[in-house]
C-alpha cells in the first residue's frame, strides 16, 4: 500500500521507535496522529512532524476510542496503525521480599498486549468502514512490536516476554480475521535497539549487549525499525507474521 495521502496512528510515538516511525511515515506524506501516555512528548514529535500528538494510555478502551476519534477529525479514518507503546520493567518471580507482586505482571501485560489489541480492534473497525486503497483490495495495515523476547526472555523477563509472546501468538489470528476486509496484520520483533529504553543502562552493559550482536555488532537504530515498517506497508504479500530483526541475536538467560 502508499503511504502517501493516508492517515496514520502510532502509539509510543512519542519516543525511540515509535517517533521514528511517526517521522518515516510523515516524510513519505502520511497524516500521522502520535498516542503516547506521555503527552508532553507525543505533542513535541505530533508539532516537529505537522500532525496530531494526543495523550493517550493504550490499556485503556475509553482512552483509546476517544483518542482515534480526536485522529479520525484531524485527519480522517487511519489505514496505517503502528503499536510501538511499551514498558519493559524487570522484576525475578521470587525476590527478596518473597513473591514477586502480582500488579507488576498485570502491567506489563495490560500495556504491552492488552493495549496492542485495543489499539487495533478500534483501528481495524474504522479501517473495515473504508473502501479498498487499491485494487489489490487492501483497506489498510496494522503492525506490533514484539521483540526477541518472545522467544528468548531473560532473567527477569517473565511479564515482559509473556507480553510479547502473546504479540506473536495474535498476529496470525487476527491477520485472518481481518483478511476478508483486505486489513494486514504484521509484527516486528526487534532485538536491542538504541532507543531511550535502553539508554537508562549503564554504558558498559550496552557496550557488552552490542557486542552480542553477531553481525553487525553493534545495538539497532531507530531508523532500521522505520525502514521495516515502511517495507511491510509496501509489500502487500506480508500479512500473518513476525520478522525478527535482531542482527542474528540469540539471548542468553542474563
Ligand atoms: N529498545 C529495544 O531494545 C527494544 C527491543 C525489542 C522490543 N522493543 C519494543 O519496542 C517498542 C518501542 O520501544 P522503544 O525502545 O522505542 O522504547 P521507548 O521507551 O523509547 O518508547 C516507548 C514509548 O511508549 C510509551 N508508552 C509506555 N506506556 C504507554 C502506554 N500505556 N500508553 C501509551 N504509550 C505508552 C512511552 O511513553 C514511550 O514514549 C516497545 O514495545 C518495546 O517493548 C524495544
Amino acid at each position: 500500500m502508499e503511504i502517501a495521502g493516508h492517515s496514520a496512528i502510532v502509539t509510543g510515538g512519542g519516543s525511540g521507535m515509535g517517533a521514528e516511525s511517526a517521522r518515516r511515515l510523515a516524510g513519505a506524506g502520511a497524516r500521522v496522529a502520535v498516542l503516547d501516555i506521555d503527552g508532553s512528548a507525543a505533542s513535541a514529535i505530533g508539532s516537529e512532524i505537522g500532525g496530531l500528538g494526543v495523550a493517550c494510555d493504550v490499556s485503556d478502551a475509553g482512552a483509546v476510542e476517544a483518542a482515534t476519534i480526536r485522529a479520525r477529525g484531524a485527519h480522517g479514518p487511519a489505514r496505517i496503525c503502528v503499536n510501538c507503546a511499551g514498558i519493559a520493567p524487570a522484576q525475578r518471580i521470587v525476590g527478596r521480599g518473597g513473591p514477586a507482586p502480582l500488579d507488576g505482571f498485570r502491567r506489563v501485560v495490560e500495556v504491552n498486549l492488552i493495549g496492542t489489541f485495543n489499539v487495533m480492534r478500534v483501528c481495524a473497525a474504522d479501517m473495515a468502514a473504508l473502501e479498498p486503497a487499491n485494487e489489490t483490495g487492501e483497506r489498510g495495515i496494522m503492525i506490533a512490536t514484539a521483540s526477541v523476547a518472545a522467544y528468548e526472555g531473560q532473567i527477569g523477563q517473565a511479564a515482559y516476554a509473556a507480553s510479547k509472546g502473546g504479540i506473536v501468538g495474535m498476529t496470525l489470528p487476527l491477520a485472518r480475521d481481518l483478511a476478508s476486509l483486505g486489513i494486514r496484520v504484521m509484527t516486528i520483533a526487534p532485538g536491542l535497539v538504541e532507543t531511550p529504553m535502553l539508554a537508562g543502562m549503564p554504558e558498559e552493559v550496552r557496550n557488552n549487549l552490542a557486542a552480542s550482536v553477531p553481525f553487525p555488532r553493534r545495538l539497532g537504530r531507530p531508523g532500521e525499525f522505520a525502514d521495516l515498517v515502511e517495507h511491510i506497508i509496501a509489500n502487500a504479500m506480508l500479512n500473518g507474521s513476525v520478522i525478527r530483526l535482531d542482527g542474528a541475536i540469540r539471548m542468553q538467560p542474563k
